[in-house]
């Protein structure tokens, strides 16, 4: 299966990507990261990207007219690499109607959260402030709403409290990463689908 990941930061959960791929080889992973795309430049996830070898494109909102172009390019970008899924590790945007048309149901996204709590930009600051004494990652197939799409696999990290927002983000990303790698590649190598909120692998 052909991947394409989108990044908008440091992009450590593409890099576990690229690492588990590299280690269990393309074949026995079941998939391969085609190219990676994000929405401004000089990130360290494109680097990342570039340092794989991997070709890399940006999309940024402010080089288009409206938001809807911006989709729409977005769009056109990744299927240019014709992905048979569509990742976003950190990917901060959100995607609009073109995208999801032909994306939707093999666009997954990873949330530092145990949705349906705490979802948008500032899941792991919500949930500490909120006090919660749990909190985790939620791996998900990506739909109109915000962090609001069928949930795959959830994660769970138990809030310390010592944390600050960094520390328990860093927790929650090193239950992320190996959640998004299983994930990602039961995808891969095995059929799905959505029925409802629920999602079936075969
Ligand atoms: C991840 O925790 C992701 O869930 C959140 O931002 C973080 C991105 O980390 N949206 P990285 O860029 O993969 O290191």
């Amino acid at each position: 299966k052909r991947l394409v990941v989108l990044v908008s930061g440091s992009g450590t959960n593409l890099q576990a990507l690229l690492d588990a791929i590299a280690a269990t080889g393309p074949e026995a992973y079941g998939a391969e990261i085609v190219a990676v795309g994000a929405d401004r430049g000089g990130i360290e996830g494109l680097a990342r990207a570039e340092r794989a070898g991997l070709p890399t494109f940006v999309c940024r909102v402010k080089d288009h007219g409206t938001r809807e172009e911006w989709d729409a390019a977005l769009a056109e970008a990744v299927a240019a690499y014709e992905p048979d899924l569509v990742v976003s590790a950190g990917f901060m945007k959100i995607v609009g109607k073109e995208f999801l048309a032909r994306f939707g149901g093999r666009f997954v996204n990873t949330h530092p959260a145990l949705l349906p709590s705490f979802p948008g930009a500032h899941g792991v600051r919500d949930a500490l402030a909120y006090g919660a004494k749990v909190t985790g990652c939620t791996v998900h197939f990506v739909d109109d709403g915000v962090d609001t799409g069928p949930i795959i696999a959830q994660g769970v990290v138990e809030i310390r409290d010592e944390d600050d927002e960094s520390a328990l983000h860093e927790r929650i990303k090193e239950v992320e990463r190996r959640l998004l790698v299983e994930v990602v590649g039961r995808l891969a190598r095995h059929g799905h689908r959505i029925e409802g909120r629920k999602v079936v692998i075969q």
